[in-house]
């Protein structure tokens, strides 16, 4: 939970306090009780859904959130799901369907997926979105509408629209404003609190009795790549927590891919650099050094099964700076 004197809305279900996050809300917070249409971009597992419920709830707008997974949902239906139809529309059509925009009057359509939409619907979002109004399939009257939209996607809505598969009208329309998300790897330092979240989250249903994390664990579970992002991490944790017998948080708990990270034997850090897993040290551009660091030493660490001599000696370090370094990571 971010509590900074800054922000004044409520993000108690998003944890994390590093400043990737502390961004993220500062703009949920400028964006939220404006109109602005909002493309929420992240890949898969990195909290969208969350990011916009959030930005739905600290709107002061009225009505609901509406949810519609344009992957999920088949083209021919999309139309009738989006807007609705009128009794008799087409031949399945036995009673009057109210549509997700309409349900989503005073308050927010959340498009999912927004890359997916049909290149055939787009135009129909397109006008709804530039009048304000829509119509019902088989139906006679426009209807106008208060809604807010906001879109999330795990793909690169600029490239889909340089590749033909999105318009580029319907993209300016939506895109007013944009939020993206960290990847988990990008933000190493919340995992401590996300467990203890999802620790929380999960005792009753694994009546769990686990209220510690032992360092090793969580030196692993800082190593490992996340490339399902805070879903998987959810989900190891939630495992986990059903497979701990004590009240302490085993490396022995977690799934085998994570475990896997630390068990592979490392020799010396050329061999780490240069190993298969070369891509887990690889750093988006503007990424700062002192995360490059972090996440360089609790690897070292995790590869070397925790050992903080070896580790020191491996990186050529005295280990008391190791330790203070540690220390700030929180372990
Ligand atoms: N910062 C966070 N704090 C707490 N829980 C989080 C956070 N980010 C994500 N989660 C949790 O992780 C899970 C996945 O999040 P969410 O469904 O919002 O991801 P997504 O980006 O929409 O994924 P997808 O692209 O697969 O749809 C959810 O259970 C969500 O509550
Ligand atoms: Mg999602």
């Amino acid at each position: 939970m971010l509590t900074g004197d800054s922000l004044r809305g409520d993000y108690r279900e998003i944890i994390g306090k590093s400043s990737q996050i502390f961004d993220v809300l500062q703009q949920i917070e400028n964006l939220a009780d404006t109109p602005l249409r909002v493309v929420v971009y992240g890949e898969t597992g990195t909290g969208k859904d969350l990011i916009a419920r959030a930005l739905h709830e600290n709107s002061g707008r009225s009505g609901e959130m509406v949810s519609v997974n344009c992957a999920a949902i088949q083209e021919n239906l999309l139309e009738s799901e989006l807007f609705g139809h009128e009794k008799g529309a087409f031949t399945s059509a036995n009673t009057r369907h109210i549509g997700r925009f309409e349900r989503a009057h005073k308050g927010t359509l959340f498009l999912d997926e927004i890359t997916e939409m049909p290149l055939s619907m787009q135009p129909k979002l397109l006008r709804a979105i530039e009048t304000g109004e829509i119509e019902r399939v088989g139906g006679e009257k426009l209807i106008a509408m208060d809604v807010r939209i906001v879109a999330a996607t795990n793909r690169d809505l600029a490239q889909a629209v340089k590749d033909g598969l999105f318009r580029e009208d319907l993209y300016y329309r939506l895109n007013m404003a944009s939020v993206s998300l960290p990847t988990l790897s990008e933000r190493l330092e919340d995992i401590e609190d996300l467990v203890v979240y999802f620790l929380e989250k999960h005792r009753l249903s694994c009546a769990s009795g686990v209220s510690e994390i032992a360092p090793s664990t969580l030196a692993l579970l800082k190593s490992y790549s996340w490339p399902g992002n805070v879903r998987e991490l959810e989900n190891a944790i939630e495992r986990a927590s059903c497979f701990a017998k004590g009240e302490i948080l085993l490396p022995e708990h977690l799934p085998e891919e994570i475990r896997m990270c630390q068990k592979r034997p490392v020799n010396s850090l050329k061999e780490l650099l240069t190993s298969e897993n070369e891509q887990e040290m690889s750093f988006p551009f503007g990424t700062t050094l002192e995360a490059v660091e972090e996440t360089f030493i609790c690897k070292t660490l995790a590869w070397l099964d925790g050992n903080r001599t070896k580790t020191a000696n491996m990186l050529g370090i005295g280990i008391r700076t190791l330790q203070r370094k540690l220390n700030r990571y929180g372990f």
